[in-house]
């Protein structure tokens, strides 16, 4: 091990006889997607919370799938107020950023909440965001000064996000590019966020025909191509009652925006976007590239302005892009001295931030040919799940395997039924199930996860009036809100903005 500061933190523990072991990883950016990657869950975590009771400080040792229940926090210390250190205040008391708070702190009261010692071993802070210890957790016990408490409730940390939400608004939109079909990872990615929101929040959903154009330049295609994603989506999302469910090209006022924006837009922040630099990579001429593919962002920023949405939940791979919708906004309001324009945040769950390819290398993209689909024949979705990447040290089925960087595993983390799953992983570490049992499992809960969708996206595709029908609601839900942003922004910088002649 490198990190002396580390090295002497084991030192100390070890003298307090709090026996542990070391585990390196990535730097951490959430518990979450560190202990996914050491193989262990949220409720295998312990985390250290630095809090403020009325005007002094203490830390709180908590599982990692539990929550705080503030009242029993203050009731149990006869305080009136409670609040989290911020990360200022974090650091200066731990002299470590957080997120590497270990569980010894010499300088504040430490109290571990009783669900911790439910494990018998605990992976939590080394003081470094590079390293885990794995402590046992009776060992704990001997922190000096230590007291068990019972200050939670289980809850997961997805629960409480969804919560966090609540009554918010999300927006985000869907490119009929490719051939306009859904794979798993524009699932996880990106419709069950969506799905999920719209149980909590109202959920603003375009298929963004206008961004297709910088790409596909064939009426038939993007004719097909649209309707092909509508219905995909459409068979998805199934009860619509929280969604506003429209097409791009419906709504004239995003073509609108996009001129205003175009004009607070500097050339240099357009050319830092990856979509017009990937181009560019691929050996085409900067002077071939369509505008439209270069102003790409700044559609998108309208998109999502528009509707005054507080997240945007996308894949990590449009983070960019919401950043730059951020900055274009900054940059109308500064100018026009308004706050007219509402900056959103983008949403993305750090464990399916990406999903990988079939192939294991690479992220699942339909032009990889690396997916599964949902929609496509059984034939065609069995054969996807028998070429997934497995274990390539595993030649016979009696070989001891591996689960780190099996796809098979990593998608059945997703679709499969817990318990199955982690006896199934256990049984593949010792050797004793065939990979194609393995798959044929995953094939049968890709089956049950999309049964009912895949039931729905035949009654639609039989049914077009339906769907015609759901478009031209959502569009005219749509337009009202644009519509009226489009005023306001109108308003805002000195265009006509007569109520009356502009009638959308
Ligand atoms: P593809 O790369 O297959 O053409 P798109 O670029 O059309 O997919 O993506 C549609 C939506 O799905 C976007 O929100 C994108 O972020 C999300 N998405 C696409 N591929 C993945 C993936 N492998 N993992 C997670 N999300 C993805
Ligand atoms: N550009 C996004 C993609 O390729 C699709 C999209 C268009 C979008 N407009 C949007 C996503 C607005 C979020 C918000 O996946």
């Amino acid at each position: 091990m490198t990190d002396p500061k580390v090295k002497k933190y084991s030192e100390e523990l070890k003298k307090l006889g709090i026996e542990h072991e070391i585990l390196k990883h990535p730097q951490l950016v959430s518990v979450e997607a560190v202990q996914k990657y050491l193989g262990y869950g949220l409720e295998d975590a312990g985390a250290t919370l630095v809090i403020k009771v009325d005007d002094k400080f203490i830390a709180i040792i908590r599982r990692g799938d539990t929550k705080l229940d503030n009242e029993r926090v203050k009731k149990y210390l006869g305080v009136a107020n409670l609040r989290m250190a911020n990360e200022e205040e974090f650091t200066k008391l731990t002299g470590v950023p957080s997120g590497a708070a270990s569980v010894y702190i010499p300088s504040l009261p430490t109290y571990i909440d009783k669900k911790i010692f439910e494990k018998e071993y605990i992976n939590a802070g080394s003081g470094s965001l590079l390293y885990t210890f794995r402590y046992k957790t009776s060992d704990l016990k001997k922190i000096p000064g230590i007291k068990v408490v019972d200050f939670t409730s289980i809850e997961s940390e997805k629960k409480s996000s969804l919560i966090d939400i609540k009554g918010k608004r999300i927006l985000s939109g869907i490119t009929p590019s490719g051939d306009g079909t859904l794979h798993i990872g524009n699932y996880l990615g990106a419709v069950k966020q969506f799905i999920e929101f719209a149980k909590n929040g109202d959920c603003y959903l375009m298929v963004a025909d206008l961004h297709a154009l910088t790409t596909i330049q064939n009426k038939a295609q993007l004719q097909k191509n649209t309707e092909t994603l509508i219905l995909n989506e459409l068979a998805l999302l199934g009860n619509l009652t929280n969604i506003v469910f429209f097409r791009q090209s419906d709504v004239p006022m995003h073509a609108e925006l996009t001129w205003i924006l175009n004009n607070v837009t500097p050339l240099g922040l357009l050319r830092r976007a990856h979509a017009y630099k990937d181009k560019l990579s691929k050996d085409v001429m900067e002077d071939e590239i369509n505008l439209g593919l270069f102003n790409y962002p700044i559609l998108m920023a309208s998109d999502i302005l528009l509707y005054k949405p507080d997240f945007v939940p996308v894949g990590r791979d449009q983070k960019q892009h919401i950043e730059i919708c951020r900055d274009i906004a900054g940059r109308l309001n500064k100018t026009y001295k308004s706050d007219v324009l509402k900056l959103p945040k983008p949403y993305i769950p750090e464990d399916v931030a990406v999903v990988m390819g079939t192939d294991g290398k690479r992220k699942m993209s339909k032009s990889l040919g690396n997916i599964i689909s949902i929609f496509d024949d059984e034939i065609v979705i069995k054969k996807q799940v028998m070429s997934t990447y497995t274990d390539p040290t595993r030649i016979h089925s009696n070989d001891l395997g591996h689960i780190e960087g099996n796809m098979v595993f990593a998608y059945l983390d997703f679709f499969g039924e817990k318990n199955k799953v982690s006896e199934l992983k256990d049984l593949y570490k010792e050797g004793k199930v065939a990979d194609v049992e393995v798959k044929n499992y995953l094939f049968e809960s890709l089956m049950k996860t999309f049964k009912d969708a895949r039931v729905r996206y035949q009654e639609l595709k039989n049914n077009p009036q339906k769907v015609t029908k759901i478009l031209s609601n959502g569009a005219d839900r749509a337009r009202e809100v644009a519509g009226k942003t489009m005023m306001e922004v109108r308003d805002a910088i000195g265009l006509t903005n007569n109520y009356s002649f502009f009638k959308y």
